[in-house]
């Protein structure tokens, strides 16, 4: 059935950024072209310059989303909903008088377009602007109106263990944990919540779902980007925050999770969160840090990490984080998880491998090459979404020979479009739903999970942009037989060239 959400008002915080520019506008602009707006809901974009109005916003999102590459008539649809409300300056936290026009600007509004006093408040802000501005939120009493409110808090949720508890406090402090909407935007690519369909509605899939049909499970996020212009960001954060800390971990926990009890928001939270208690004490031993060095890009040289724009040139920031862990609990136990990601890569890539173990004896040994990789399930995200589950079979001829093919399907063969992450999020906020939203325990799980790590963070290795990362991470997948995913994605034994 066709979700349409009661009308509300949007509110974004940071109205004029990035995300906005890039994200939440178009996917605003499509929400409305599939007529999932509510009838009457507005959008109130927030931001620090005092020069803009609502015309000039509109023209503002206007380029921004034509940029976008939005068809005019979606655009002109959307214009006409949008206000601007300047609030807080560059150097400075809005006062709490601001906050009050803000809140009586919102009244108005309700007033005028007959809303019901929904309001969802979207946090599109740096992180150090999130504290003041739920405190402001909360004071001025924009935590609660006649129809509901919900906070939207982008990533990342803290910088570590103790930011991250303390944040959640000042958010507990004004908003009920059932308001809050903390983003993991992987949560909402429709390839990742397919791999729970994959899971829980294929009985094939669940049979051989454990450490007797599993041998090893690799996690893959690759970028064949640097750092692009987020340099002053990024620096401080690393590619440990940037991806593992949230996307990369909320992928294991979709993976390892047991089967919920109902496929709504606090069922599937709660087995998550199970996962995340499972994790066994991370060895630093298991982890390797990189950083990327001059090399090659789609065969053009790109430059060093340490010569990017903005990156001073002594950082140790990693770039790269490959790392194995373990799930200590019935299903998983014994088995490697292996978590990888960064920039500047061979190439786009994020794909989950799962490795089966191999037959217990080779009754075909004798005709065929020594065996170097076991039946896989790949599941990839992005860039050319789908399945394939590679698996051998015997060549056509006298010969006996055998050959790995890929049994699978692609999204874009089967499908007209995927949508936009965060299309789907965004329609969630509206209607309530938090199932593919990072839940406060599950924050506090996973930031104290890599906590050791944090305070002990090894040296980054080097390795040349364009690669898979420094040699130490290949040492690390290949204490017996196991290899990175990338060496065996095609087909490759016993085929005829
Ligand atoms: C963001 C990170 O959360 O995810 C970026 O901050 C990264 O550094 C991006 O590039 C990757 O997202 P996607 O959807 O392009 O895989």
């Amino acid at each position: 059935m066709k979700r349409i959400p009661d009308p509300s008002l949007f509110v974004i915080f940071g109205g004029t950024g990035d995300l906005a520019r890039r994200k939440l506008l178009p996917a605003l602009a499509n929400l409305l072209h599939d007529v999932r707006l509510g009838p009457e809901s507005r959008i109130v974009a927030v931001a620090i310059e005092t020069n803009l109005d609502d015309d000039a916003y509109r023209a503002f999102a206007r380029t921004a989303l034509t940029e976008a590459g939005l068809p005019d008539a979606d655009i002109a649809a959307l214009l006409p909903r949008l206000h601007y409300q300047t609030i807080g300056r560059a150097d400075g936290p809005a006062t709490s008088a601001e906050f009050q026009a803000l809140a009586t600007r919102l009244t108005l509004l309700e007033a005028e377009h007959g809303l019901p006093g929904n309001r969802a408040f979207y946090l599109a802000l740096p992180p150090q602007a999130f504290v003041p501005t739920i405190d402001g939120l909360g004071g001025a009493g924009l935590n609660k109106s006649r129809g509901w409110t919900r906070v939207v808090v982008e990533k990342p949720f803290g910088h570590d263990h103790a930011s991250a508890a303390a944040l959640n406090r000042v958010v507990h402090a004004w908003y009920d944990e059932s308001q809050v909407y903390r983003i993991d935007h992987y949560l909402g690519k429709d390839t990742v919540q397919n791999l729970l369909v994959l899971r829980f509605a294929n009985t094939i899939f669940e049979s051989i779902w454990n450490r007797d049909r599993i041998e090893a499970v690799q996690i893959t996020v690759a970028e064949d980007l640097g750092v692009g212009t987020r340099a002053g960001y990024y620096d401080r954060s690393g590619a440990l925050r940037d991806m593992v800390q949230n996307h990369l971990t909320q992928l294991l926990t979709l993976i390892a999770m047991e089967i919920p009890s109902a496929y709504e928001a606090d069922a599937i939270r709660y087995e998550k969160i199970k996962v995340l208690r499972s994790l066994r004490r991370l060895d630093l031993g298991d982890v390797v840090f990189g950083q990327y060095a001059a090399g090659e890009s789609h065969g053009a040289p790109v430059p060093g990490y340490l010569d990017e724009a903005g990156i001073p040139p002594t950082s140790t920031t990693e770039t790269f984080v490959g790392m194995r862990v373990f799930v200590d609990n019935w299903r998983w136990s014994g088995v490697p998880f292996y978590l990888r990601t960064g920039k500047r890569m061979g190439k786009s890539l994020s794909q989950i491998a799962v490795r089966l173990r191999d037959t217990p004896t080779s009754l075909f040994a004798s005709y065929d090459e020594p065996r170097e990789t076991a039946d896989v399930l790949l599941v990839t995200l992005q860039p050319d979404p789908g399945f394939s589950l590679h698996f051998d079979v015997k060549v056509p001829g006298a010969e006996f020979r055998m050959v790995r093919i890929p049994l699978g399907f692609r999204y874009r063969e089967l499908f007209e479009e995927v949508p936009e992450a965060y299309e789907t999020l965004l329609l969630d906020v509206m209607s309530g739903d938090q199932t593919l939203f990072v839940h406060s325990d599950e924050v506090d799980h996973s930031w104290r999970f890599y906590s050791e790590l944090i305070a002990n963070p090894p040296a980054p290795a080097p390795y040349p942009a364009g690669s898979w990362g420094p040699p130490e991470a290949d040492a690390l997948a290949l204490p017996e037989r196991e290899l990175w995913q990338e060496r065996f994605a095609e087909p490759r034994r016993g085929s005829d060239s």
